[in-house]
């Protein structure tokens, strides 16, 4: 049932191995750029009895069952938990299912009812809710439903016996990679590649994050590894990912701006130019992001620590660029907050772009700060000296809002 035994399992500690599979080759992860490919991490229990934590994306499945093979026959697995049912996780749940024929598959409440609504699946799961125990194969764990972190199915499975947290998508991150352990990898990298899933991922439920954790000091969950279900182990250090995590969920401003824009000819291009320049002038540190070269996720990922956004679009057809409403439509739905912002943009005959960012910015709740610049087709010198003071009266006031926050 595997890809032979040449792929191992790894000890993660004195009874949980992880038995994942590696995905060197994706790149896009629901369209999310996902430029250092991904894991799906599975677990396995060994206790008197053997339970599986999670399984792996369609087509993964015999790389996971050749890891299990390593140290056990699969079928000895006699539990299985699925944490959260999102296909990265599932999508050979069914098939894992039909080949180790478990005795009993658990799952949250509405993890139950989320499987049987994705999948044909003719057999029992099992519904746990937060505060369950269970001992399985001789091994006590406890279960805790974090719902909406990042689906409402989500749990996290604790073993109170070696500390131990699978925290499903909690605390993960898209990096593939022969390291196991957090602590065999470049920080730079860790906290690099933590925040674009974080940004892309988990910034809508930001406030629920800051929840979880305060959760998990109240209700005295020590951690000395942790298990998410992308990315590497923690076994050290745990107390980092989990302050990174607790920082990004405030969003405060930084001094730093985002300058999102597209051009037709040129015009909005220099704009922004001018924009960023008057930013800069004022000591705020400016990642301009021409639409054609930026990648939406990785605007994501550059918003999460930025106090402004200012985005600048020609007007087409009486309105904005459609792939600045692209970029607009996915960070929206992201609900970044506490950002300050401002529209620019050049246009030939109607000019409504201006008038259209402002709305969007608007209802994404981001302060305006300015009714912003738009400009009759090529910006003069009178021009960019407006875009140039959009951007010093932009980077004025984000100053006074972080040094308000020290
Ligand atoms: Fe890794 Fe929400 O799935």
């Amino acid at each position: 049932m595997g890809l032979g035994s040449t792929l191992k399992a790894v000890k993660i500690s004195d009874l949980v191995y992880w038995v994942g599979a590696i995905d060197w080759n994706i790149r896009d992860f629901h369209g999310y750029v996902t430029g250092r490919g991904s894991t799906y991490n599975a677990y396995l229990i060994v206790g008197e009895q053997v339970t599986l934590v999670d399984t792996v994306k369609a087509g993964f499945h015999r790389e996971m069952l050749s890891r299990v093979s390593s140290i056990v026959d699969p079928r000895e697995i006699k539990y299985l938990v699925s944490n959260h049912s999102e296909m990265d996780h599932t999508g050979s749940l069914v098939e894992v299912m039909e080949l180790i024929d478990p005795d009993e598959v658990y799952a949250s409440k509405t993890g139950v009812k989320t499987l049987n609504t994705q999948f044909d699946i003719d057999r029992e799961i099992k519904a746990l809710s937060s505060g369950d125990e269970l001992e399985l194969g001789g091994v006590k764990l406890s279960f805790l439903e974090t719902r909406m972190l990042h689906w409402p199915d989500s749990m996290v499975t604790y073993l109170p016996e070696e500390k131990l947290l699978f925290s499903q998508d909690g605390f993960g991150m898209h990096l593939a990679g022969g390291e196991r352990f957090a602590d065999e990898i470049p920080y730079s990298i860790l906290e690099e590649e933590a925040a674009r899933y974080y940004a892309n991922i988990l910034l809508p439920y930001s406030n629920l994050v800051s929840k979880l954790i305060a959760n998990i000091a109240e209700l005295g969950i020590e951690i000395n590894t942790l298990c998410p279900d992308h990315g590497p182990v923690w076994r050290k250090d745990i107390d980092k990912i989990i302050g990174l995590w607790r920082k990004w969920a405030l969003q405060k401003p930084q001094d730093k701006a985002v300058v999102l824009y597209d051009s037709m000819w040129g015009s909005t291009a220099l704009m922004s130019k001018a924009v960023a320049e008057g930013l800069d002038a004022e000591g705020i540190a400016v990642k301009v992001m021409p639409v054609r070269s930026s990648h939406r996720s990785e605007v994501a990922l550059e918003i999460l620590d930025a106090g402004a956004f200012l985005v600048g679009s020609p007007t087409l057809n009486n309105n904005i660029f459609p792939s600045v409403a692209d970029v607009l439509t996915y960070l929206k739905g992201l609900k970044p907050k506490n950002l300050i912002g401002a529209s620019f943009g050049s246009y030939g005959w109607s000019g409504e772009s201006v008038k259209h960012l402002n709305e969007i910015l608007d209802g994404m709740k981001v302060e305006i700060i300015d009714e912003g610049v738009s400009v009759n087709y090529v910006p003069g010198e009178e021009d960019l000296v407006r875009c140039y003071e959009l951007g010093v009266k932009c980077g004025k006031q984000l100053k006074e809002i972080t040094n308000a926050g020290k």
